[in-house]
């Protein structure tokens, strides 16, 4: 379905095409809005603000005109949730964590132009200003409905303030928008025998009417600018969650809530009612645009209305919809540009589980900084470190996972032992050998290797580039990476020790032309250091800019247009020592973390009386998942495997039966639903499937089916269910019966 190699030239985006096919006159760079409610972790920033920030230095090394805009999100119930946690107001929440995270972020190198907060009143003009641009040209449907009221606290309640028991799993303390274990998405209406966390009272229903954000109607632009213009240049996994929503059928959305908490509906009379905070947060990067303008004397319009602007939001997957559709929907409306692109992570793990603030098994930023960045040893050095890590592990097809182990192999196998380790030995090997000065190179001596070292410079500058401009920006690190490993082994294959030999002051000639074949060597070795600094800088910042003293050059070196170039580092001038750019860690470091990390979750295991039930066996949830959650997840695409290893032992854990279907129904109130008996030649069964958005009941009895027979039941929307059927999945997100050739004796086992 989806082809991410099409574009393969790299530099092609529906607004550059716009632009008669040139560069975009401008880029408009966004990072999702974290919500000040709390400390955030890793996941987040290698989701997010990391590829941003890769992207954007890029774009200002190659002179392009852009702005980089994030900031708080300090709306929606997320806030007021956490004042309750901690006793005090949700203004006090914001107050406190918007400079922590806005100067972790900064911390770990992240350069916005402006990192902004949806409280200021620049933001709630925009928003307000927006909505009555929008409900004044009719865009906006009103409709009456009922909703949950908690008549002690006197207040509607938002999805988030009513718990009840989960119609899927059975889980007690099911949110009115989730079920955090099952993950299931719900809406209020489905939790049964929902209370208010507000009085712990049951919520009444009472009339109230809210304005619509009619995404139907939007439907046929949307799949045809998402699903054919863009087949080619975004992420399959991007495609796949939007094709999904789009194919289900898109509904209205509220864009207005019964809640204090907010920026006011700009209209009389409605004093109770804000805009939801999926409306004003993603136009919280156009006031930040306005305020950067401000300060700045610029003009912010064009970035956010000019064809020739290149749009790109920086999100992770659990955005997608927001970014990919609602906000589009918004933007188009408003008479914006629309996102060129959204390249959305997946989800980053650490230490084979799933990173969770609830259960405190998490990388906190603000963490990470205070045991490596302010220690002794540590440094904005070690910013970079955690940056490169991250890149290397980033979820940018699938979810990855973050271990301290591979986080120390990547520092000391490829930043202390190859880029480190090259830069050193070339500058050192200058200091013994040509007394701290750059040697000529004899062009009369120029051989093969020489050669195709320059040649690899060049390449690897154009590899870069590309892999930048499609965001892949795994591969275009590594490619750095590898520039620098080609360094120590043209190091070692020039060998020039073996050229001169150094007694102090005294330099001897070891071999035929040694002063010639030395100074090649290593002319072209610094000439290599001066491009790594260019090339690893987008990646890097701090490592790049403390190379520069080193080689006594200024900041515009780091120009992207000097990358490539071999006159970079003048013959003849004196550079300093080297400093050692990277440091080794040691075991005991890793293993302080991990232990860590371990006794900070079990702390909150003891804490949290429901923290068994909350933590489901991943697995499982994933088996679910597939069928059960179709809207919210991205499709199977033809990616590899994309699970770990396991040993067939695992494997033959697993009683495989053929079976047949002998009934099928719908259960009720449940779209997605069917329940099926079926004869295992030893009994029959009951298995809750989540394929009826697939299949009609009368269609599928007498079919062959194959079932995991062993599966613990579960209860699904109160029935019992034994075991689950195998369904592949094709790539427009068709399922079909996995099932013999022909059929057989039910009960069959499968091996
Ligand atoms: N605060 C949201 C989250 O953490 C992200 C908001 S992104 C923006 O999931 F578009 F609203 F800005
Ligand atoms: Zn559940």
């Amino acid at each position: 379905m989806v082809n991410n190699e099409i574009n393969s030239s790299g530099n092609v985006s529906s607004s550059a095409l716009e632009n008669g096919g040139g560069l975009p006159a401008r880029y408009m760079i966004s990072a999702a809005l974290p919500y000040a409610n709390g400390l955030k972790h890793i996941g987040h920033l290698a989701g997010a603000y990391l590829p941003a920030d890769i992207y954007v230095r890029y774009l200002r090394a190659q002179k392009r005109d852009v702005v980089f805009v994030s900031g708080s999100d300090e709306h929606g119930t997320a806030i007021p949730i956490q004042a309750m946690k901690e006793g005090t107001t949700a203004r006090a929440i914001i107050d406190k964590y918007h400079p922590i995270i806005k100067q972790n972020l900064e911390d770990l190198g992240i350069s916005f132009d402006i990192y902004h907060r949806t409280s200021e009143p620049i933001h709630h003009e925009t928003s307000q200003e927006f909505f009555t641009y929008l409900n004044d040209r009719g865009e906006l449907d009103i409709i009456d409905s009922e909703q949950y009221y908690d008549e002690e606290a006197k207040t509607f309640l938002a999805d988030r303030f009513i718990k009840g028991t989960c119609p899927n799993c059975g889980f007690e303390n099911a949110f009115g928008d989730q079920c955090e274990r099952c993950g299931t998405t719900l809406n209020p209406d489905m939790l049964i025998n929902p209370v208010s966390m507000l009085s712990g009272n049951a919520p009444v229903k009472k009339p109230t009417k809210h304005w619509y954000l009619p995404l139907n109607k939007h439907e046929d632009w949307l799949r045809e600018w998402i699903l054919k213009e863009h087949a080619g240049d975004w992420r399959a996994t991007v495609l796949g969650q939007c094709k999904s929503w789009i194919d289900g059928g898109l509904q209205p959305r509220a864009v207005t809530r019964d809640l204090d908490w907010g920026i006011k509906v700009p209209l009389p009379g409605l004093e109770d009612k804000v805009l939801y905070v999926w409306f004003d947060a993603p136009i919280g990067y156009m006031s930040a645009t306005k305020q950067w303008a401000l300060d700045n004397g610029k003009d912010w319009k064009p970035y956010w209305y000019a064809k020739d602007t290149k749009l790109v939001h920086f999100i992770g997957k659990d955005n997608i919809v927001f970014h990919c559709i609602i906000f589009p929907v918004m933007l188009k409306l408003h008479g914006n540009i629309v996102p060129a692109n959204v390249p959305a992570n997946e989800f980053m793990n650490l230490e084979s589980d799933k990173m969770s603030t609830s259960r405190n098994w998490k990388l906190d930023m603000q963490d990470y900084i205070d045991d490596f960045i302010k220690k002794e040893n540590g440094g904005s050095q070690m910013a970079d470190v955690l940056r490169y890590y991250l890149t290397t592990i980033m979820p940018e097809t699938k979810d990855s996972e973050f271990t301290w182990k591979g986080y120390q192999d990547a520092n000391n196998s490829e930043l202390v032992s190859i880029f480190g380790n090259f830069v050193n030995r070339a500058f050192v090997l200058m200091h013994k050998l040509c007394k701290g000065k750059v040697p000529p190179y004899h062009t009369a001596f120029a051989d093969d290797l020489d050669k195709q070292l320059i040649k690899d410079i060049k390449a690897t500058k154009e590899n870069v580039e590309s892999l930048l401009e499609q965001f892949k920006f795994r591969e275009a690190q590594f490619e750095v990476i590898d520039l620098a490993r080609k360094g120590n082994q043209y190091m070692q294959k020039k060998e020039p020790w073996k050229k001169l030999k150094a007694d102090g002051d005294v330099i001897t000639i070891i071999a035929e032309n040694g002063r010639e074949l030395a100074d090649n060597s290593l002319h072209l070795s610094l000439q290599l250091c001066a491009n790594l600094a260019i090339l690893i800088h987008p990646f890097l910042p701090f490592t790049a800019k403390k190379m520069l003293p080193m080689m006594k050059v200024v900041e515009k070196m780091l120009e992207w247009e000097n990358a490539g170039r071999v006159d970079l580092l003048k013959t003849g001038y004196s550079l300093r020592a080297p400093e050692l750019l990277f440091r080794k860690i040691e075991d005991s470091e890793i293993s302080y973390q991990l232990e860590k990390l371990k006794k900070a979750s079990d702390a909150a295991a003891a804490k949290k009386d429901d923290s068994s039930q909350a933590t489901v066996d991943s697995q499982e949830k994933k088996a679910e998942g597939s069928q059960l959650t179709a809207d919210s997840k991205s499709h199977a695409t033809d990616e590899p495997i994309n699970k770990a290893t396991i040993q067939y032992d695992d494997f033959a854990k697993l009683d495989l039966r053929v079976g047949k279907i002998v009934s099928a129904e719908k259960v009720e109130k449940a779209d997605k639903l069917l329940k099926l008996q079926i004869d295992l030649g030893f009994e029959v069964r009951t298995v809750v499937s989540g394929i009826a958005m697939h299949f009609k009941p009368e269609d599928i009895v007498g079919k062959q089916v194959v079932v995991v027979a062993n599966l613990a039941p579960r209860k699904m929307r109160g029935i019992e269910s034994n075991g689950m059927i195998l369904m592949a999945e094709d790539n427009n997100g068709k399922l079909h019966f996995v099932n013999p050739e022909e059929a057989i004796n039910a009960g069959a086992g499968v091996s």
